[in-house]
């Protein structure tokens, strides 16, 4: 048996028969012991041979983007000149899908890092689109009107609910609710849809730094839900798949425990659980028009949201 299916056996074992609050102990005892190339962070780097290109192509990503691309496909049929958005752009991966072929469309991706929005306009490009990139963050950047808005495991990124609650945890600025305002503006005019897609999971504010709580939290959606979705995926992958995949679980899912001890400051992931999101998309000014589960590990949802 390879080394890395030796790691793998274990850390199945350890997840099956660790009571949960022990389970954070032991994931960082099996970390110490693995060798993974640490590659690069999370969220950092988008070319055509990023460890993102390999987390984009797991079935959970590939899960959402095809339930996105069924979305989208049926919202804008028939319609000439639509207006796209793409708000967290990642790779474009999204994007290059047939389906879009004969869709002519101006295409806006938002993100802050420049190889993201490069990716996303290189995907757009290829279908013939007018696109546009704007490296930014939002809440921030001013969004045109738009027919659809795709936030894609994007809006975790912005913390608190809103500007009130960061300004009781010291932080200055809008939180999630300005942001899904600001998105609702640029979809009343044509009537369009927000696909918003996240994970089920509670980690925001309300859970400071080192609370058992988040930490459990934090393992149970990269560790319990990703981490095994992806030990489940490795069976029978291509081995550049299973390399990469082995890599992301041991660097972007178990070291994520850490996430629990980083400062507001350092933290990048407040996520909501799935009625928290549905809240949320409600005060931000939305209907719910569809809600699903788009993995098979009860991970990401994604919500079909109009701007009421
Ligand atoms: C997990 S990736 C998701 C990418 C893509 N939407 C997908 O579904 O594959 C999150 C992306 O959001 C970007 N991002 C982080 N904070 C953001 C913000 N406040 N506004 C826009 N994009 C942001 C990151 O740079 C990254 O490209």
């Amino acid at each position: 048996m390879s080394a890395r299916a030796e790691h793998i056996q274990a850390l199945v074992h350890l997840m099956h028969t660790t009571p949960r609050p022990g389970q954070p102990a032991v994931l960082r005892a099996w970390l110490k012991n693995v060798e993974s190339d640490k590659g690069e962070q999370w969220n950092t780097e988008f070319g055509t041979d990023s460890l993102f290109s390999a987390w984009t192509a797991t079935p959970m990503v590939q899960g959402l983007y095809e339930a996105n691309r069924a979305v989208l496909a049926e919202h804008l049929e028939g319609r000439d000149g639509v207006q796209l958005v793409e708000v967290g752009a990642g790779n474009g991966e999204l994007w290059r899908d047939p389906r879009f072929a004969t869709l002519k469309a101006d295409f806006m991706a938002v993100d802050p890092v420049a190889g993201a929005v490069e990716q996303a306009e290189e995907a757009a490009k290829a279908h013939g689109w007018n696109a546009r990139g704007v490296v930014g963050a939002v809440p921030g950047v001013q969004l045109p009107e738009a027919d659809a808005i795709v936030c894609s495991l994007t809006l975790h990124h912005v913390a608190g609910w809103d500007a009130q609650e960061r300004a009781r945890h010291g932080l200055t600025g809008p939180g999630k609710k300005e942001a899904l305002q600001a998105m609702a503006e640029s979809l009343r005019a044509r009537g369009g849809l927000l696909l918003l897609n996240e994970a089920d999971i509670h980690c925001d504010l309300s859970l400071p730094p080192g609370d058992p709580v988040l930490l459990d939290r934090i393992v149970d959606s990269y560790v319990r839900r990703c981490g095994m979705g992806l030990v489940r995926a490795m069976h029978g992958a291509p081995e550049h798949l299973q390399a990469r995949w082995f890599t992301i679980l041991c660097e972007w899912c178990v070291r994520q425990l850490d996430v629990a001890d980083a400062s507001y400051a350092d933290r990048d992931v407040y996520e909501l659980d799935v009625g928290r999101w549905m809240d949320l998309l409600v005060e931000g000014g939305f209907e719910i028009v569809e809600r699903r589960n788009t993995d098979s590990v009860g991970l990401f949802f994604q919500y079909v949201c109009r701007a009421v």
